[in-house]
């Protein structure tokens, strides 16, 4: 049993405030469109993006697949991160439910640049798959929790617009973006075609991730998700604690970028670490210098109830969130101290 989890911020439970706010939420039938919290929610999210509409969904795979089913055609490609999660870790969701390709640009923070997409769109030519979505990852998860510039993205979409491609973001941490580089929602509801953000990582939420978007690209992405099950009741309980999350975690948000701050200066004075990436929000990833086995070394952790997890080679990963204390991160330092 996990005492300390630092494996990801999915870990977080709901707290007694946000319970309550769940007990105390009127339900009805969302599949008939009638749950008033899922409908609170829907447009509270759509209002502070400055979406014409939202669509409520059982998670952030759910969420990007469904953009990602919506957007594209079979034979159809998408540019991407070879970090990006739509790729890496939704079950090769891209292939299997949008039957289409994919091709990668970007830097090694996970971040990509205008001059490496434009170097990914095909020319229009019967031999190639066609170019059709641009998705970027912000945070991103394997990059390291980096996060873009707002000129960045308008440079991105200025590509995407000049060639006809859909703009999507997976924003399953958005949030810590927003925070980190105190940014606006409504300059990424602007930017983008599609979000989806995440209530359940920092945020705190049990379950649950809104995709947003035009009236008509959330009217046809209602009817993907309802096609492949995600059609559900009485989600009002699971609204209720998605705008308890919206409505009180995103500011603390800055006390997770702090903790992960000190972690990596802790983690830059021990000599067996080989590298840290410089945390620019919640996560944390570092190398381990070559005498030690990363398996080993997350194992030895949780024998001692810490837990942490793995990106990869030379990519160790913490994550910080709301169920983290002062004195865990304590106890992480001093059980680090002595290894
Ligand atoms: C960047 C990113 N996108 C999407 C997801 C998928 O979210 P979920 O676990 O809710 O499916 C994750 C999950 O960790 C993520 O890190």
């Amino acid at each position: 049993m996990l005492k300390i989890d630092l494996r990801s911020d999915t870990v977080t439970r709901p707290s007694k405030g946000m319970l309550k706010a769940m007990f105390n939420s009127p339900v009805g039938d969302d599949v008939w469109g009638d749950d008033p919290t899922v409908i609170k929610l829907e447009e509270l999210a759509a209002e502070r993006f400055g979406t014409e509409k939202a669509l409520f969904c059982v998670s952030g795979t759910q969420a990007n697949q469904i953009a990602l089913m919506s957007h594209l055609s079979p034979g159809d490609e998408v540019i991407c991160h070879p970090y990006a999660h739509i790729y890496n870790y939704e079950g090769g969701g891209i292939a299997a439910n949008a039957h289409a390709s994919v091709t990668f640009t970007g830097d090694a923070r996970g971040i990509m640049h205008p001059k490496g997409v434009l170097g990914c769109i095909k020319a229009d030519d019967v031999h190639y798959p066609k170019s059709r979505v641009l998705a970027l990852e912000n945070t991103s998860n394997k990059g390291g929790g980096t996060c873009y510039e707002l000129e960045e993205i308008e440079a991105l979409r200025a590509v995407a617009s000049k060639h006809r491609l859909t703009f999507h973001l997976d924003g399953a941490r958005l949030f810590n973006a927003l925070v980190a580089k105190n940014q606006n929602e409504s300059d990424y509801g602007t930017a983008f075609d599609s979000i989806s953000i995440c209530l359940s990582k920092g945020l705190g939420a049990p379950v649950g991730s809104v995709l947003l978007g035009s009236e008509e690209f959330i009217h046809h992405s209602r009817r993907v998700r309802k096609r492949i099950g995600g059609g559900w009741r009485q989600a009002g309980l699971l609204a209720g604690a998605a705008i308890y999350a919206l409505e009180n975690n995103v500011d603390r948000l800055a006390e997770d970028h702090t903790a992960a701050k000190e972690m990596a200066e802790f983690l830059g004075q021990q000599s067996w670490v080989k590298n840290v990436v410089a945390p620019e929000t919640n996560i944390l990833i570092f190398g381990l210098s070559e005498d030690m086995n990363q398996e080993k070394f997350i194992g030895t952790l949780a024998t001692k109830g810490i837990g942490i997890s793995q990106m990869g080679p030379e990519k160790c990963r913490m994550v910080f969130h709301l169920d983290v204390t002062a004195a865990d991160l304590l106890e992480v330092k001093s059980v680090l101290a002595v290894l």
